[in-house]
């Protein structure tokens, strides 16, 4: 039987031990002040004993006085309580609960997981069942049986995960060294410790880009530089710079392969034209490499950090790649930066989920990453031309799309006559989910459509989902 927690009071006689006439006095004070509402359980013989160093008789004979006098009761196996007093106050005379904390407006927090029920559009993330949790159990039972392991953690991140992950970077042409790399909670943490520890208080950021970095660069309190991306046109370059030129950001966070939310990947010259604004104007460079590994050849992609080298702070998670729950992320950064960046993650932290960090490292040691991204991509590969194919076939005309060839996510543009709140609402009414990417933008939107997630529902899903939203806007198409 579940007992409820008892109530303690405080028993002080000067320069002494407690006898049994101080226990009474203090029960009966504490009951004065309200402090003893009627049917609180009082402190266990055996744990008064222990805490004020006095024997259980003497506790015991305190405890019989006071029910004696009808003050306590006892309750056979359930200890001993506060008896009814018509006259106990709840709530001690005068007191009032305290305020609630005052809090900032919370920031609009659109998007999330998967719909239940229906088809989930615009999710990124890896269709669950093609999720290796087998092969992971696995690792997890090896983990927790090593000796010792439960009480450790490293605040930089499990050494062996940082071996196996600077391997396989170097593998890619990422140079780096196991000591600049810093295990995060998802690489959401990485994007957070980087933007407090930086001297600057205003960031470049491409619009629209993923909601959530703009949303915690902005609670944090940076100033946001927008610079517009247009996935059909590419970059203007002559545009950023006039942008870079007059906020002068000290860093610009760029997601160059992949984009979320438009899946544009950067070309060679839009990489080192963005090196050489960053050399002209000043600006240290994050780069977020979010969505490498989910398609065969994703790795091919030349990135920031292969081509301006060390000083590039690097990003890269396995959320969506092994396990959206292990919440593992990563930072690379020069190892001048490493100091303060693991210092702004032990006051957030202290450390990460060492458990979780240690099944990874067994999984990537076991080859079992390899042969899983291996199967994985067939499944995620077939899924995307499948959506490619369904696009060609469904939808009407005027509407286009990107073909990102890696990552787990399109971008679909409607014509402007397609009223976005209109299409969400038709296809809610039929299950299907979209993401309204709004968020995204800094400011108006120059984009007008959604996010499609092809890596997420089974191709029959997919399939019908895409039915479904070609249906709807060609039903708003005027
Ligand atoms: C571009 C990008 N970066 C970072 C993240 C953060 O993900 P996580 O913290 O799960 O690694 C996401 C999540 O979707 C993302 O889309």
């Amino acid at each position: 039987m579940s007992r409820p927690p008892y109530v303690s009071f405080s028993v002080r006689p000067r320069g002494r031990r407690p006898g049994s006439a101080d226990i009474v006095d203090a029960v009966l004070a504490e009951r004065a002040r309200g402090g003893l509402p009627a049917g609180s359980r009082l402190a266990p013989v055996r744990v008064l004993e222990q805490q004020l160093g006095i024997s259980k008789n003497t506790v015991q004979v305190a405890y019989d006085e006071l029910v004696a006098r009808g003050v306590l009761e006892t309750r056979e196996r359930e200890g001993v309580f506060v008896a009814d007093a018509p006259d106990a106050p709840a709530v001690p005379a005068g007191l009032e609960p305290p305020p609630l904390p005052a809090l900032r407006p919370a920031p609009p927090m659109t998007g999330g997981g998967p719909h239940r029920d229906g088809i989930s559009l615009s999710v990124i993330f890896i269709d669950p069942d093609l999720l290796p949790t087998e092969k992971l159990a696995e690792c997890a039972r090896s983990v927790l049986r090593q000796p010792g392991f439960a009480n450790l953690y490293d605040a930089q991140g499990y050494r062996p995960l940082r071996e196996a992950i600077a391997a396989r970077l170097n593998a890619r042409a990422i140079a780096c060294d196991p000591d600049e790399v810093i295990i995060t909670t998802g690489s959401q943490q990485a994007l957070d410790i980087v933007a407090r520890a930086l001297e600057v208080r205003r960031i470049g950021i491409e619009t629209p880009v993923y909601a959530y970095a703009r949303l915690l660069f902005e609670s944090l309190g940076l100033a946001i530089t927008p610079l517009r991306l247009d996935p059909f046109a590419g970059i203007d370059l002559d545009a950023w710079d006039r942008q870079l030129a007059a906020g002068r950001p000290g860093l610009v966070y760029a997601i160059s392969s992949f984009h979320n939310p438009t899946g544009y990947s950067y070309a060679s010259h839009e990489l080192a034209g963005l090196l050489e604004l960053a050399a002209r104007h000043r600006f240290a460079i994050l780069e977020d490499d979010w969505g490498s590994d989910m398609l065969s050849g994703s790795e091919y992609r030349p990135m920031l950090r292969m081509l301006g080298g060390g000083n590039v702070l690097y990003v890269n998670s396995f959320t969506k790649k092994v396990l959206p729950s292990l919440r593992i992320g990563y930072l690379v950064a020069d190892r001048a930066l490493v100091p303060s960046l693991v210092a702004m993650k032990r006051l957030s932290t202290l450390g990460g989920a060492w458990l979780s960090e240690a099944i990874l490292a067994e999984f990537l040691e076991r080859g079992y990453y390899d042969g899983h991204v291996e199967t994985m991509q067939r499944a995620t590969d077939a899924r995307y031309r499948a959506c490619l194919a369904a696009l060609e076939e469904l939808m009407p005309d005027g509407v286009r799309w990107t073909t990102p060839g890696g990552g787990p996510s399109l971008w679909l543009e409607l014509p402007r006559a397609v009223s976005m709140p209109a299409l969400v609402a038709a296809l809610a009414a039929r299950k299907v989910w979209i993401d309204p990417t709004t968020a995204a933008f800094c400011g108006e939107p120059h984009l007008h459509g959604l996010r499609i997630g092809y890596a997420y529902p089974k191709e029959p899903e997919l399939r019908r989902g895409l039915e479904i939203l070609a249906e709807e806007i060609r039903r708003l198409l005027p």
